[in-house]
């Protein structure tokens, strides 16, 4: 089992990353902290697989837990899917004593860490991320947040869990769709930062990399909690995070959510990204082709065209733009990537001249 320490002061907390020891989760939580009370947040999808694993454990210690099951998908992330999880809690007479748990996916974080960060103005909350995206990324680092019908994630908070657990062994029923959506943020985090991380997964196929998983997980971890330890609140290096985002939201926004899960609309949204770097001489045709030849390893080089006014409108939206600027994340080199706050206009040329 291996431990890393996420560095916030009073907020500080650890992230554990092994294999096969789910089953033990529930004693490592009793054993570290006092909870009498516990309500479990799952998907219907990993209720199935895993949830009386987990219910189980913490009734053979005789803690008192519910349990509560959200249909699985992103519509799930709602204002009215959050009440329905407070009036649970009111049901369970939840306190500020006691622990909700967030099984499952960046949605079930996402949604549970919210509602743990609001009810009651804040329970405590603990992340066991059961998707590569949720274990690479979402459970660590707490931003938590619901939808909006007018966009993703426009209610939120930044609310830190009491521990993350990542138990690779479940990434084994995950479908290999989701697999490749989660390598959309484990390609993201090679590129803005470690170039030794992309050369190992050019040595790595889809196939092979289930054995170097732990390695892997733990490397994109490592660089999340050191990016949110030094800024917590994304006043500025956070950005970094959002390589590939930026496209990458605006297409999941324009085809409404439901054609592209997140990581492949991200994927795309590097491709895009690296032909306007490319066309504008930021990048050259080598590091091109092989930033290409990655995202083409782990099946993410789609690439669609878009109508670039609506592309451009739907990149206003993202929470990385004020009145009439964008900060858009772009790379000095394979593992090195920095922040250009630009206006739309230019925004609207750099993305155009990568289509042509
Ligand atoms: N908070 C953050 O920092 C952050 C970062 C990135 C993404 N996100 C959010 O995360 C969400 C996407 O997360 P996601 O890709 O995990 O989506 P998800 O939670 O919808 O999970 C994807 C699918 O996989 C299923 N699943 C999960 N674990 C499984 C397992 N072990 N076996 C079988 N099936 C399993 C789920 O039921 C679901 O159908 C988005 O809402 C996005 O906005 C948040
Ligand atoms: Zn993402």
């Amino acid at each position: 089992m291996q431990k890393i320490n996420l560095d916030l002061g009073e907020n500080s907390y650890n992230i554990f990353i092994g294999k096969n020891y789910f089953n033990k989760i529930a004693g490592m939580i009793v054993d570290e902290f006092k909870y009498q009370k516990i309500v479990i947040v799952t998907d219907d999808n990993v209720e199935k697989l895993y949830l009386s694993d987990l219910l189980q454990g913490f009734n053979n210690l005789n803690i008192s837990t519910f349990s509560y099951t959200v249909e699985a998908g992103e519509k799930s992330k709602s204002i009215r899917v959050l009440e329905n999880l407070y009036q649970y809690f009111t049901e369970c007479h939840l306190t500020r004593k006691d622990l909700i748990i967030a099984l499952g996916g960046g949605v079930i974080g996402d949604l549970a860490g919210f509602a743990a960060a609001t009810f009651l103005r804040g329970v405590d909350f603990i992340q066991i991320p059961t998707s590569l995206l949720s274990q690479v990324d979402s459970s660590v680092g707490g931003k938590v947040a619901v939808n909006l019908p007018q966009g993703k994630n426009l209610v939120g908070n930044f609310y830190q869990p009491k521990a993350v657990y990542i138990d690779v062994h479940v990434l084994s029923t995950l479908d290999r769709r989701e697999f490749i959506s989660g390598m959309a943020e484990v390609v993201k985090y090679a590129f803005i930062e470690d170039k030794t991380l992309f050369d190992d997964l050019m040595t790595y196929d889809l196939t092979s990399i289930e054995d170097h998983i732990i390695p892997i997980i733990r490397r994109c971890v490592e660089i999340k909690a050191q990016v949110v330890e030094r800024d917590e609140k994304e006043s500025g290096e956070r950005m970094l995070l959002n390589f590939g985002h930026t496209i990458g939201h605006a297409i999941e926004k324009l085809t409404s959510y439901s054609k592209f899960n997140h990581g492949e609309a991200v994927g795309m949204g590097m491709v895009y990204f690296f032909r306007a770097m490319r066309a504008r001489g930021m990048m050259t045709q080598e590091t091109y082709d092989l930033s290409m030849a990655l995202l083409e390893k782990y099946e993410l080089d789609t690439y669609e065209s878009y109508d670039i006014d609506e592309l451009v409108e739907a990149s206003k939206l993202d929470k990385k733009s004020d009145k009439d600027k964008l900060n858009i994340i772009l790379l000095e080199s394979i593992g090195k990537a920095y922040i250009k706050s630009v206006d739309f206009d230019w925004f609207r040329e750099f993305i155009l001249e990568g289509t042509c």
